[in-house]
């Protein structure tokens, strides 16, 4: 089943949230308005503002206090997109040149920035203090997740949970906030927003192993993003810490440094998926994808529980 199609009792608010979408980025800027306008029509899944929407069927439902949760985090999420091309140097997203270069770094920067403040003049519909808690503490999360990987770049003693930690921060935590904020946002009971964050911490660490499995095993057309290097710019992912299990292919993969040149990678790259490391990254992400599944045992039945149960499902076996 396509994904859209799990939602599709959902169309009627993902196009309230379409439209909603393209009316904050308006701006005075005619620059600033491009350059997010560009991104924002490029496409991209949307899966965290459908998470807000699942979320807040948890609770008493209503479009216009849900929209506004589920567009900021679409926001933040895009903002940060934008952010992470000038950081990884990448000419691609959704399909599209990105921000950077089809304009430059400065104005992705900013790009990045007013996109970011939009998405908090939005929340500030939302009354509950505890919602602005865990967004901002959710922010300075992914912050610390970025600068971390830069970090740790070619540190190749780094192990599992050097890893772990990073991608919870980096990508988890937003698809956790988002479960959790549109429960939050809808009234459920602490005990229902909890499960959530659960949920999405758990789906959202097997979407970044995911992802990191894609940057091996599938091509740039199919990614609509660059694929195949996370390796050769020092970002050591799932697939890499397993094939570094392996004392031969070791070897190889610790000479890869800021010098390494793409042909000199491609050999490594196909070592690595000869080792079994993605097969055993599969059930890296799986692991994790169960954990989800069992949390969302624990919720009341109802329609968007079957639908976060089929998502989740996707989500390890997406390609692109
Ligand atoms: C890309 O996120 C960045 C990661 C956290 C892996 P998505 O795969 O959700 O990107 P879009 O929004 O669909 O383009
Ligand atoms: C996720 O990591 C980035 C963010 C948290 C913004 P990646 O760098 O792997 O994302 P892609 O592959 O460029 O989408
Ligand atoms: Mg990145
Ligand atoms: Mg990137
Ligand atoms: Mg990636």
């Amino acid at each position: 089943m396509k994904l859209k199609m799990m939602y599709s009792f959902l169309n009627s608010d993902i196009n309230i949230i379409e439209k909603k979408l393209e009316e904050t980025i308006q701006s005075d800027s005619f620059l600033l308005k491009q350059a997010s306008m560009h991104t924002l029509q490029a496409g991209g899944k949307r899966i965290r503002p459908i998470f807000v929407l699942l979320a807040g069927k948890f609770g008493h439902y209503d479009i216009e206090v849900m929209k506004d949760v589920a567009v900021a985090l679409e926001l933040i999420h895009m903002a940060s997109l934008v952010h992470d091309d000038v950081i990884d140097d990448a000419d691609l997203r959704r399909g599209q040149p990105t921000v950077k270069s089809k304009w430059d770094n400065q104005i992705a920067m900013y790009t990045g920035d007013f996109v970011f403040a939009l998405s908090l003049e939005l929340m500030s519909n939302i009354k509950d203090p505890a919602a602005h808690k865990i967004l901002a503490n959710t922010i300075v999360e992914v912050t610390i997740g970025e600068i971390q990987q830069i970090k740790d770049k070619y540190r190749f003693n780094q192990n599992f949970r050097d890893y772990f930690r990073r991608i919870k921060r980096k990508t988890a935590l937003l698809i956790a906030a988002s479960c959790q904020l549109g429960a939050i946002a809808a009234g459920a009971s602490e005990s229902v927003h909890k499960n959530l964050y659960r949920f999405g911490y758990y789906v959202g660490m097997s979407f970044q192993i995911t992802d990191d499995i894609l940057d091996f095993t599938a091509s740039e057309a199919e990614l609509g993003k660059p694929a195949g290097s996370d390796l050769l710019q020092g970002n050591i992912t799932a697939p890499v810490l397993y094939a570094l299990e392996n004392e031969k292919i070791r070897e190889e993969i610790i000479k890869v440094n800021e010098n390494t040149q793409p042909n000199q990678i491609s050999e490594i790259i196909s070592l690595i998926k000869q080792s079994g490391a993605i097969e055993k990254s599969i059930a890296l992400s799986d692991l994790y994808l169960d954990k989800a599944l069992a949390v969302l045992e624990e919720l009341p039945t109802n329609k968007a529980k079957k639908t976060l149960r089929d998502i989740a499902k996707y989500i390890g076996r997406r390609k692109f």
